[in-house]
């Protein structure tokens, strides 16, 4: 028994791995191993012998399993330890260089319009970009014979002879929003919806796909004072300036009664612009008082609400802020363009944080 236990001892000691242990474990414990011959033998034994030999032989046994135990968890813990170390990981090395990718300015201003917004109680609408034309026209009170269809340079839908849908355009501008979010939500409703919009033109300042947001509020006393002040104190945070001075020039949209376009007071010196100082004046959106077909169209009845409604170029206002000068290079994707004009990813634009660094 001597010699078991120290052979077998031994072995666990120097196995090299679990395969090794299991083998060893068959060879002593395991059925026909020799630890489990031997108390075989008991049998053959007389009373006296089998006295000493039964717990001998037990205690043998539960040596070995104890070593093999012991051995086995001893090299789980050195294969741990290995693997730490080969695993072994530097966190404290510095990241990479912060500018692979950068927010196209686009992505960048409807972020800053939208933080704005927000902040006055507008929440983000959103429409179809291919809708109908009675939501592009007719429900924003312009008729298949009003000139502004024509004006639009609109991008019809190819239709089959025998399709008897709605003719769909590319929407022309955000305005059919406007009727969507009426009919969604009713009144009273303060929205706004930032988004793409076609038109068949192309020059330094048109492409055929750009971007507006669209502004609409709608209560039981909205008024022009309403307007003229949530336009100056988004032209205020937009433009980053305390001073910023807007002047409403008469003028026509079908949608609107009264209509204004709305210019802002500015100086350009060196080709670079400055906001609220100087004697020029720049046209920056389109608004006016909600027309009460319009209102009607969204299901809105115009003689208990009436609201206000503003459009303004996404891209435009963009190119200003920025300094950007021509509105096709938007839409180029050459990427020294992108990491030229483009803004930090993790620099979300907040009041309170900052819009633009
Ligand atoms: N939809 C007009 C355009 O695309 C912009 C516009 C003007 C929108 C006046 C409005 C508005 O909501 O009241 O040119």
């Amino acid at each position: 028994m001597d010699e078991l236990k120290a052979k077998y001892l031994e072995q666990i000691a120097y196995a090299a791995d679990e395969a090794a242990l299991e083998a060893i474990r068959v060879a002593a414990v395991g059925k026909k191993g020799e630890v489990s011959l031997q108390m075989r033998q008991l049998g053959k034994m007389t009373p006296e012998e089998r006295q000493v030999a039964g717990p001998a032989l037990n205690a043998l046994k539960d040596e070995i399993n104890a070593a093999l135990a012991a051995k086995k968890s001893a090299l789980a813990d050195a294969a741990l330890d290995e693997r730490l170390k080969s695993e072994w990981l530097d966190v404290t090395l510095p990241t990479r260089a912060r500018r692979e990718g950068t927010i196209h300015p686009v992505s960048q201003v409807t972020e800053e319009v939208t933080a704005i917004f927000a902040e006055m109680g507008f929440s983000v609408a959103e429409g179809p970009r291919i809708d109908t034309d009675w939501y592009n026209f007719d429900a924003l009170n312009i008729p298949s014979h009003h000139p502004a269809r024509a004006e639009m340079d609109t991008f019809y839908m190819h239709r089959a002879e025998s399709d008897d849908r709605p003719p769909h355009v590319l929407r022309t501008h955000t305005s059919p929003v406007q009727i969507r979010s009426m009919e969604k939500s009713g009144a009273p409703l303060r929205i706004i919806c930032p988004g793409g919009v076609y038109r068949a033109d192309y020059d330094q300042t048109h492409t055929p796909m750009f971007h507006q947001v669209e502004g609409l509020a709608v209560d039981r006393d909205i008024s022009m004072a309403n307007l003229k002040w949530v336009l100056e104190e988004f032209c205020r945070a937009f433009f980053e300036v305390d001073n910023v001075e807007l002047r409403f020039r008469a003028s026509h949209f079908p949608f609107t009664e009264p209509s204004v376009e709305v210019d802002l007071r500015c100086s350009w010196q060196d080709g670079t612009l400055k906001v609220g100082e100087g004697d020029d004046w720049m046209e920056i959106l389109g608004s006016g008082m909600v027309h009460p077909k319009v209102l009607q169209a969204g299901g809105i009845d115009p003689d208990e609400w009436q609201g206000f409604a503003f459009g303004m170029g996404i891209d435009r206002i963009a190119m200003l802020k920025y300094g950007i000068p021509d509105l096709r290079a938007f839409f180029d994707s050459d990427l020294r363009w992108l990491r030229h004009y483009g803004f930090a990813s993790l620099d979300v634009p907040t009041l309170r944080g900052g819009l633009s660094r």
